[in-house]
């Protein structure tokens, strides 16, 4: 971006992902606004972390009265704020589950659950799925099954088998003894936006149980209220042996959740696991407030029902047109497949004030907040009916 101040992203930021020149300062709920004061639709919701609206009322006030206590209190000690966000998860957690570890981040959360199947395995290898996504340290790269993202780091310290997903008539053969545990996304998102089948979570399931191996759900991207349920292995009635959160809880402070079962005890003896951060009472404050909004707005009802209607009036405004394949996802954690590279379409979607992002190259991804209304539902199906229309 040719501005004096902006450069210094340009010239001294490490290089992530590939950006939009788009300055973004601000957000409310469902919108966020760029320097020039234009306003957009938020459906990109930073990866999905804005679920429960930019500032959020609820989270902010959360955040200011903590802010005139303290921020931060080390594991070390008792904290209040620490203590009601634990009883606040505590109405949201099956109650099989009985440990939950505090994170600072989805990629963390996720280590630790590999860490929990290692110790109480006593095993060292695991099965994951092809296009899945756990994050990006060493650990979760290594039961991340795209090649994009593990190449120039092999090899990995994990050793992993990874297998199609979705391949329900391979899972008795794929599920054995000697696994440390099983990972998988109940829906894939940065894969591209692709539910499980249910009989093949169910099948996971029932083989993992058997064969006394762990199942461990990563719902970092689908979990909280995402798919029209609190966690999304509640729409395929399937439990898993630990649980992984993050992104929305914390309504947009970094934050990372697994979630044990209870007969798995305590795992780690003191100091074989810890962090700085770790249940930094801010973020507590926060993620008690989203807890409760969750909770009292019925945020997976809503979702739910909202949901159906937005999927189905994409498939029926959409689905005909020449670049797309299908319309796929559950509640609002939804996928545009196209025939063709989605992100020149997201570009476009910009100028036209809609923040999407894309998801396995072809998928034009929408994580919408929970808070958006009939008339931004239709104001998106208008843009991407525009640029899915266009001559390319
Ligand atoms: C399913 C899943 N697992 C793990 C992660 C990593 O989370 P984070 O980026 O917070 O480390 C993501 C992030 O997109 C994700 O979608």
């Amino acid at each position: 971006m040719s501005n004096d101040l902006l450069r210094f992203e340009d010239e001294y930021l490490a290089r992530y992902y590939s950006k939009k020149p788009l300055n973004i300062t601000r957000g409310y709920m469902q919108y966020t606004w760029d320097s020039n004061n234009n306003r957009y639709l938020d459906m990109h919701t930073g990866f999905g972390v804005a679920f429960l609206g930019h500032r959020n009322p609820r989270i902010i006030n959360a955040i200011r009265e903590q802010l005139d206590r303290i921020l931060t209190v080390s594991l070390t000690f008792y904290n209040e704020a620490r203590a009601e966000f634990i009883r606040e998860f505590t109405k949201i957690m099956p109650s099989g589950f009985g440990k939950v570890f505090l994170q600072n981040s989805g990629t963390e959360a996720v280590e630790v659950a590999l860490k929990i199947a290692r110790k109480v395995s006593k095993r060292t290898e695991f099965l994951a799925f092809l296009n899945s996504f756990h994050g990006r340290s060493l650990g979760a790269l290594s039961v991340t099954g795209n090649e994009k993202y593990r190449k120039a780091f092999e090899p990995m310290p994990y050793k992993t088998r990874f297998a199609p997903f979705n391949a329900i008539d391979q899972v008795d053969k794929l599920v054995t003894e000697d696994l440390a545990a099983v990972i998988v996304e109940p829906i894939q998102g940065e894969g591209g936006v692709n539910p499980a089948k249910p009989e093949f979570l169910r099948a996971l399931r029932q083989v993992t149980r058997e064969k006394n191996v762990l199942l461990i759900l990563d719902e970092i991207q689908s979990g909280f209220g995402r798919t029209g349920r609190t966690w999304a292995f509640e729409n395929y009635g399937v439990e898993p042996d630990i649980f992984t959160a993050g992104k929305s809880v914390a309504g947009g402070l970094p934050i990372g959740i697994a979630a044990v079962r209870r007969e798995l005890g305590d795992v780690f003896e003191p100091g074989e696991h810890g962090s700085t951060f770790a249940g930094n009472p801010l973020v507590m404050a926060a993620a008690k407030a989203g807890v409760e909004t969750l909770l009292n707005e019925d945020v997976p009802g809503r979702v739910r029902t909202m949901g159906e209607e937005f999927m189905k009036i994409l498939e029926d405004e959409l689905g005909s047109l020449k670049p797309v394949l299908r319309v796929k996802g559950m509640g609002f954690m939804i996928g545009i497949e196209l025939k063709k590279r989605a992100e020149p379409y997201i570009d476009r979607l910009i100028p036209m004030g809609l923040l999407t992002s894309v998801a396995g190259g072809t998928t034009v991804r929408l994580l919408p907040p929970y808070c958006i209304t009939d008339d931004d539902m239709n104001m998106a199906v208008k843009a991407l009916k525009t640029v899915l229309s266009e001559n390319s």
